[in-house]
């Protein structure tokens, strides 16, 4: 055996290993961060900071104090961000991942995905139990307004910027920016359901950014399992039970199809493709 065929072969076994919990899980957490949709096209934080974005202050452009310093000029930088974000589609890592959490679902276990990205890729590829940790950049809200006021923006181009609600208030982006706490609810859910998780994944975060990066640490804390997907080593890594290394797109099919031949739902979900038939 060549040292490819060995590495693929130890990957098949750990993919193997991941699918047996995946199938005995009571409690499933996925939790993603901007690599997940790097293969659709939008580049990940580490990207931007070197690329397009590079000739912005991130910090003028995602503050409040920004935000009140020039709001046109913020909504600009966000609209131009919906404009290519628009041009992204699911790649198969977000499909997988709705595609596992049905299985789930039909089998009875619990299963949520807590993502970082705002770009809204995972409702768009079918996710149903989807928190989302930093907001959505399609949704807006008023500034003065509370977090559960936001509503989907979906114009892009927006017609007017800044935009204004029908009561003439002036609409923000849904979106959590430097120095602002997430929303409590939602960061409960997501601490606490990790907390009773037997199987989280992490894929595709540079697990740097809090309280995001704290979710696995719950789940360590009660005897879960934890699993790195990322092409490189992370803060993560040291403590992962499984760290594997490959882009997203690839592994998450890879597992779910691993998944699949051993879930008791997937005969039923899925009958005519399982056999093989066209
Ligand atoms: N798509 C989005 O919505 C988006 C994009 C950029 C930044 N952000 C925001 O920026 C912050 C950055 O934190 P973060 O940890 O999510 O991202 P990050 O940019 O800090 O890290 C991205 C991680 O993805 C990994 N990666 C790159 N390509 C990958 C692939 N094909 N498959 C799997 N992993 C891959 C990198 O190795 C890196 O560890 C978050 O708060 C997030 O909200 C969101």
């Amino acid at each position: 055996m060549d040292s490819r065929t060995e590495s693929s072969e130890a990957l098949r076994q750990q993919l193997r290993e991941i699918a047996r919990l995946a199938c005995r899980a009571r409690c499933i957490v996925v939790s993603t961060g901007a690599g997940t949709s790097a293969e659709s096209g939008i580049p990940t934080f580490r990207d931007a900071q070197t690329g397009l974005w590079a000739r912005y202050d991130p910090v003028m452009l995602a503050s409040y104090e920004g935000f009140v310093t020039d709001p046109e000029n913020v909504w600009r930088w966000y609209d131009e961000r919906r404009q290519a974000m628009a041009l992204a589609s699911p790649n198969p890592g977000h499909l997988a991942l709705a595609r596992w959490e049905a299985l789930a679902l039909a089998g009875g276990q619990e299963f949520l995905l807590a993502t970082q990205n705002i770009d809204g890729l995972h409702s768009r590829a079918g996710s149903m139990h989807l928190l989302e940790l930093h907001g959505n950049i399609w949704f807006a809200r008023p500034l003065k307004g509370a977090y559960s006021e936001a509503c989907e923006l979906p114009q892009c181009p927006l017609p007017q910027l800044p935009p204004y609600d029908g009561q003439g208030r002036l609409l923000r982006p849904h979106v959590v920016w430097f120095g602002e706490m997430l929303d409590n609810a939602v960061l409960s859910q997501a601490m606490v359901t990790a907390g009773r998780a037997d199987l989280l994944l992490v894929v595709g975060s540079s697990s740097q950014v809090y309280p995001a990066a704290a979710l696995p640490h719950a789940a360590l804390r009660k005897g879960g399992t934890v699993v790195e997907i990322n092409p490189s080593e992370t803060e993560l890594t040291p403590h992962a039970h499984f760290s594997l290394r490959g882009p997203s797109g690839e592994l998450l099919p890879q597992l779910l199809a691993e998944i699949e031949l051993l879930h008791p739902a997937a005969e039923a979900a899925a009958p005519a493709q399982r056999k093989g038939a066209p």
